[in-house]
């Protein structure tokens, strides 16, 4: 500890020096240290000099996020991050970010969206005869690998839509990306090969002039209010890369614990179900109609509270700030953990239980805007929260009705907390047939 940290006010943390990162042994070593000594903790490090706070008072995540967020920038991991991804919006900060994050913001707008979804639902309905030869075959289904391909083939659709049949024409490049759940070197090597093909294809629609409806159209025609500027090449694939990676594992990982949770559940997924049928009978229901349901989005919420895909994000102080009665010094590092912040009792009672009719409480919006954050809060909110609903409920909607899936084992699956929040394994499902015969139209 320097002496400039040793006069200052620090919250109370442990004697012994722990350095927190996204992964396995950071979670159980934070559950207890907030235990044992609260809602803010100070940890120290002997990898880092400054101190680390960890955050789980509403307040003080509030004021790091939203009411003084220009005093954090991104923080411990995102390093990792950028050397995937570049500097695409995830990992940028400052004037930088503020450009990219305002010319791609219409991009992920609710009429914007709709026009994305298309895409969505055109998957999903391959997706009903794929399923029904599974059915029908008595195979069972990976889960965790059939939604980590989903997300990734949505993403892959909202970004490339024409472009993509000759992207993908002799084998996918981007298909260690659901495959392949490590993030080691290997994986930044092929990440970058796989920046070559993209750049390609920024290139050649670039130059084609034609603009099909989807992401990189969008981003192509984007334009800096102040100077006019549209994004340069290398700029672009920064932000492709970055989409494609925050956009598929996160939405794919909530599907899986969806999935899994609807059969621990019977009572929910009955409910669901009724839902699906009383709103949207037959299977030429319009796009305002799935997301105009009620109970659906309380599912997919109750997910994200007990599976939040980020389950520990972090960030850095740039100049000193207090939080509450503490100080909190110049460099210090900010660690939030959804996981462990949507568990809290005070905030959610019996916390472990799955009950989406927590978000339909009297005081459910007031709880969402205090409590919940799968999301994050304020300006470094995410981007994609909203599609993310699109294609979580459009899946739901089109597939829950028409097939069952029964948890091959009964024994609860394991988290596996890495970069993200994962199960421990793939989750093995049996697919039957709920219907006779149903196509959607
Ligand atoms: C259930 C699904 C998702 C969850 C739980 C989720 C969660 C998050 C979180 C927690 C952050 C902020 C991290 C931080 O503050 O340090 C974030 C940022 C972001 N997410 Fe998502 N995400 C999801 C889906 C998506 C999708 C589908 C897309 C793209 C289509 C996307 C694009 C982004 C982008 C671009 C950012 C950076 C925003 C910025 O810093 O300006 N996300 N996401």
């Amino acid at each position: 500890m320097t002496d400039a940290v040793q006069h200052l006010n620090l919250p109370p943390g442990p004697l012994d020096r722990h350095t927190i990162n996204a992964d396995p042994a950071s979670l159980p070593v934070l559950a207890r240290l907030t235990a044992e000594h609260g809602d803010i903790v100070c940890i120290h490090s002997k990898d880092r000099p400054h101190p680390s706070f960890f955050l789980n008072d509403p307040e003080h995540i509030r004021q790091v996020l939203i009411g003084n967020h220009g005093n954090y920038v991104k923080g411990v991991g995102f390093e990792r991050v950028k050397m995937l991804l570049g500097n695409g919006i995830i990992t940028s900060d400052g004037e930088f970010w503020r450009r990219q994050r305002t010319m791609m913001q219409p991009a992920f707008g609710r009429g914007s969206v709709a026009r994305l979804s298309i895409n969505v639902r055109d998957h999903n309905r391959e997706l009903v005869p794929e399923w029904g030869k599974l059915a029908d075959a008595g195979t069972t289904l990976n889960i965790t690998a059939a939604m980590s391909h989903y997300g990734l083939e949505v993403i892959l659709r909202s970004i490339f839509s024409t472009d993509l049949p000759r992207l993908v024409r002799e084998s996918s490049p981007f298909a260690f990306l659901a495959e392949d759940p490590t993030r080691d070197i290997r994986t930044v090597l092929k990440v970058r090969e796989l920046g070559r093909v993209i750049l390609d294809c920024i290139r050649a629609r670039r130059a084609s002039g034609d603009r099909p409806y989807d992401f990189l159209s969008l981003f192509l025609d984007a334009r800096d209010k102040k100077t006019g500027a549209a994004m340069s090449d290398e700029e672009l694939l920064d932000e492709l890369k970055t989409l494609i990676i925050a956009g598929h594992e996160t939405s794919a990982g909530t599907l899986n614990w969806t999935w899994y949770l609807l059969h621990h559940h019977p009572d929910v997924k009955a409910r669901l179900l009724e839902e699906i049928a009383a709103r949207l009978p037959g299977s030429s229901w319009k796009y305002e109609e799935v997301m105009a349901l009620d109970y659906m989005p309380r599912v997919l919420k109750e997910t994200l509270r007990l599976y939040p895909p980020v389950w520990l994000f972090s960030r850095r102080a740039v100049g000193a700030d207090r939080l509450g009665d503490y100080d909190v010094p110049a460099g210090a590092h900010i660690f939030i953990s959804p996981y462990l912040f949507h568990r809290n009792a005070r905030y959610w009672p019996e916390p472990e239980r799955f009950d989406p009719e927590r978000f339909a409480a009297p005081d459910a919006e007031e709880k969402e805007r205090l409590h919940f954050i799968p999301f994050s809060a304020g300006s470094r909110r995410c981007a994609g929260e909203f599609f993310s609903f699109v294609e979580m409920q459009v899946h739901l909607a089109m597939l829950a009705p028409l097939y069952d899936l029964a948890c091959v084992s009964e024994a609860p699956m394991s988290i596996d907390p890495a970069i993200n929040l994962r199960s421990q394994s793939g989750i093995m499902m049996r697919i039957s047939r709920r219907l006779p015969v149903a196509s959607p139209t």
